[in-house]
This record gives structure tokens, C-alpha cells and sequence, in this order.
């Protein structure tokens, strides 16, 4: 999991009990205890029979810092109902890996062990990550047991499809822990952006001299893209047009690759239509090369000259649109920041910009900002490029007009 993109409040302080049941899958519940616990989430795991034939009892405890509960009849528990002590104050249920059994007994409403009964006695969201054969998934029992969970208001996160334990292709494999963390990121983080359409531009602009030299900056679009994965989990439709970055695509965001800042233009164009909000966090090359040479330039002498041309600017030109979406700006000052990024924000006529000052350089993982909109500057402190992105997100959704 990558911690720039975490917003470190999401799931921090959650109390989230995680069902494992058995499926081979279950080794991969023992990692998903770590990404949890990573988040800060306070992890209690259940682990069923079954589960425990795969993974032992002493290595979710480990894992979770806290006891393993496994027996319905464990007399440990609050007066001996160690489903209600289980259950108490948890903020969800998540069981992962649910194999077809589980669903089946779930669907039903069974209470038979220990995970069953704690689900029925629950007054907190289930959310279930299905882990089984292909075939086991694609049974009419199987998809009817998952419409009722779904009816019922569970939450059913994947499968994905791809190589099985058995051998075989195909849908039924258990969503990665780091991807099942992610969505329960998602799920404790407020819609404030349901409904709505987001297009972002991360990164930097590579502007080719020749085949194998351009002109670049060393943005690493941490920012971009930690915001597009907040608006994401925030509810809303994300496109993401990235210059050249190492970065994996957040889970929820739509990614169109660019290099140079004509085709970042086109491709923003191309998404724009129907958003609402457009926020250009890319460090855009303000000047090409005139011309980009087919062939690669042999050295000639002591100096070369290469004739550099404007690029168009893209949030100016978006912003000026009559049908302009919401525009948010960023500006990287290395001094005088209020005055160059409230200087830019009234130039390119932007309800909102965030600007920070450079003191780190480009690319860390945290970031100092401060936020300048009709009503004034708002400085946010220092913390991790996720949770100044979280409030980024807080702030635009308060100045977006109702839908
Ligand atoms: O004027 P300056 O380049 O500092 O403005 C920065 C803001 O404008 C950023 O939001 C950046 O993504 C955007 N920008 C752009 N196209 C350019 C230059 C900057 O969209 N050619």
C-alpha cells in the first residue's frame, strides 16, 4: 500500500472484525490483518473452523495484537456470549476470504458457529470479499445466495477473475488484501463528491527534442495522484490524465497516459465534457521544442540550441469555457507564496487553488499547503499527501455548487 495515496483518517481508530472462513485464500486474510492494522484500524479476527485448518489461531493473533476468537461456546467472552463481546462497538464486519459455504449460510441467516451468529447479531455494515472455485461462484445457488446478501444490504467486494488455487481461470479469486484495505478506506470515507464527475491532470509533461531527449520536470505526481484516489473514494467518477509517472492506478480512477502537455490538452478536452470538477494538479511544461527531431541529434560542438515555443496553458483554458466546470489550481512557489498563488488563482479566474511553497523539493510524501478560494487563504498542516488530499476534497465539496 502505498502511504501517500492513505488517507490516514479513514479507517484509523475503526474497530473492525474480520471473519476468516475456509478457503485457501485465508493465508492472504493474515496480510490483510497487516494493511489494516497499517491504517490503524483495530483488527479482531473471527476464524472459523474451517478457516483454521489453513491458517492457525496464533497467527492472527500475532498479526492483530488481540485475541482470536474461534468457539461459540468460549465462556471468555461478556457472560459467555463471546458473539455479543466479539460484535460490541465494531464499526464493520468484513468477512474475507467468504467461501460459497459462508455465503450460503449467511444468505440464509444461519447461526451455527461462532462467524454466523456474530453477523446475525450484528447492529454494523457486513462486508463479505468471496474466495472459491469457478464454478463454485458461477452456481445459480451461489449467485442467489449473493442477490439476497446484496438485498439484505451487504456489501460484496469482488471477486476477482484470473488463476486459481485449483488450477483453473476464471472469476472467484479473493481481491488482494491491499486492494480489500483500500476498499474499506472507501467505505468510511463520507460521498461527498456522489454523483459527480472529476477530471484531474497529474505528473509532468515530457516534450520530446528527439527520440531519446526531451524536456521534463521531476514532479512525481504523488499529489495528483493521492487526490484522484480521495475523489474517488469520495464518490465520484475520476479521470486521470497522467504525464509519464512510477505509480500504480488508484482503485475507482479512470488513467489515460500522456506525455507531452498537447496531448494532456486533448485528452483533458476529450474528458471534459458533463464534469464538474476539474483540478490540474500536473506540473505542466510551460515551454516544447519548437520542432522534434525524428532521428536523434549527433553531437556537433560546445553548445546546441534548441528554440522553445509557449505551451497552451489547460486549466486557463478550461476555466475560461463558458460551460467551465468547477476549477481548482495548484502553485508551486519557491517564495512569496500568498501573493504568486492568489496572484494566480484571480489570473486564471479559479474559485480554488492549493499552493505550496517548496521548501521539501518535488516528490515526497508529505506536503504543506495552503488553500486560497473567494473567502481567503486556509492553511492546512503538514501531514501525508492522502489526508491533505481528504481535506482538499472536504474544502472543494463545500465550495461545489449543488448538483
Ligand atoms: O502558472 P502556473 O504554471 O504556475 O500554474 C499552475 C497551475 O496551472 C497548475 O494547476 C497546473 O496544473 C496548471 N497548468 C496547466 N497548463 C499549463 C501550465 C500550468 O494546466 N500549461
Amino acid at each position: 500500500m502505498q502511504d501517500y495515496i492513505n488517507d490516514i483518517d479513514g479507517v484509523r481508530g475503526r474497530k473492525i472484525v474480520l471473519g476468516v472462513s475456509g478457503g485457501i485464500a485465508a493465508y492472504k486474510a493474515a496480510e490483510l490483518v497487516r494493511a489494516l492494522k497499517h491504517l490503524g484500524a483495530d483488527v479482531h479476527v473471527a476464524l472459523t473452523e474451517g478457516g483454521a485448518r489453513f491458517v492457525s489461531a496464533l497467527t492472527f493473533q500475532a498479526l492483530s495484537g488481540n485475541r482470536v476468537w474461534t468457539d461459540l461456546w468460549d465462556g471468555k467472552g461478556d457472560a459467555g456470549m463471546a458473539h455479543i463481546a466479539l460484535g460490541r462497538g465494531a464499526d464493520a464486519i468484513l468477512v474475507a476470504p467468504a467461501t460459497a459455504d459462508t455465503l450460503a449460510r449467511l444468505a440464509q441467516g444461519r447461526a451455527d458457529d461462532l462467524l454466523t451468529t456474530l453477523c446475525l447479531a450484528r447492529d454494523c455494515p457486513l462486508l463479505v470479499a468471496p474466495a472459491m472455485n469457478r464454478q463454485m461462484w458461477e452456481h445459480p445457488a451461489t449467485q442467489r445466495n449473493l442477490a439476497t446478501l446484496a438485498g439484505d444490504g451487504v456489501l460484496v467486494l469482488g471477486p476477482a477473475t484470473g488463476e486459481q488455487a485449483c488450477g483453473e481461470v476464471g472469476p472467484g479469486r479473493m481481491l488482494e488484501p491491499e486492494e480489500l484495505a483500500d476498499a474499506m478506506l472507501a467505505f468510511f470515507t463520507p460521498k461527498l463528491l456522489a454523483g459527480r464527475k472529476v477530471v484531474l491532470t497529474a505528473g509532468p509533461t515530457f516534450e520530446a527534442i528527439d527520440p531519446v531527449r526531451g524536456v521534463t520536470n521531476p514532479s512525481s505526481g504523488k499529489m495528483g495522484y493521492a487526490l484522484a484516489a480521495a475523489c474517488a473514494r469520495a464518490g465520484s467518477a475520476v479521470a486521470l490524465v497522467s504525464g509519464p509517472v512510477a505509480l500504480p492506478t488508484p482503485a475507482g480512477v479512470r488513467r489515460v497516459d500522456v506525455a507531452s502537455a498537447l496531448q494532456m490538452r486533448d485528452e483533458v478536452l476529450a474528458a471534459l465534457p458533463d464534469a464538474d470538477v476539474f483540478i490540474a494538479v500536473a506540473a505542466v511544461a510551460d515551454y516544447r521544442p519548437a520542432t522534434t527531431s525524428p532521428h536523434k541529434i549527433k553531437k556537433t560542438g560546445e553548445t546546441m540550441t534548441v528554440e522553445l515555443v509557449a505551451n497552451p496553458d489547460i486549466l486557463a483554458e478550461v476555466a475560461a469555457r463558458p460551460d467551465a466546470p468547477f476549477c481548482v489550481g495548484f502553485a508551486a512557489e519557491s517564495q512569496n507564496l500568498d501573493d504568486y498563488a492568489e496572484g494566480k488563482r484571480q489570473a486564471k479566474r479559479l474559485p480554488m487553488l492549493v499552493g505550496n511553497l517548496l521548501a521539501d523539493g518535488l516528490g515526497g510524501d508529505d506536503n504543506t499547503v495552503v488553500i486560497y478560494d473567494a473567502e481567503g487563504r486556509h492553511p492546512l498542516p503538514r501531514a501525508p499527501k492522502g489526508f491533505v488530499a481528504r481535506q482538499i476534497v472536504e474544502h472543494l465539496a463545500r465550495l461545489l455548487p449543488q448538483a
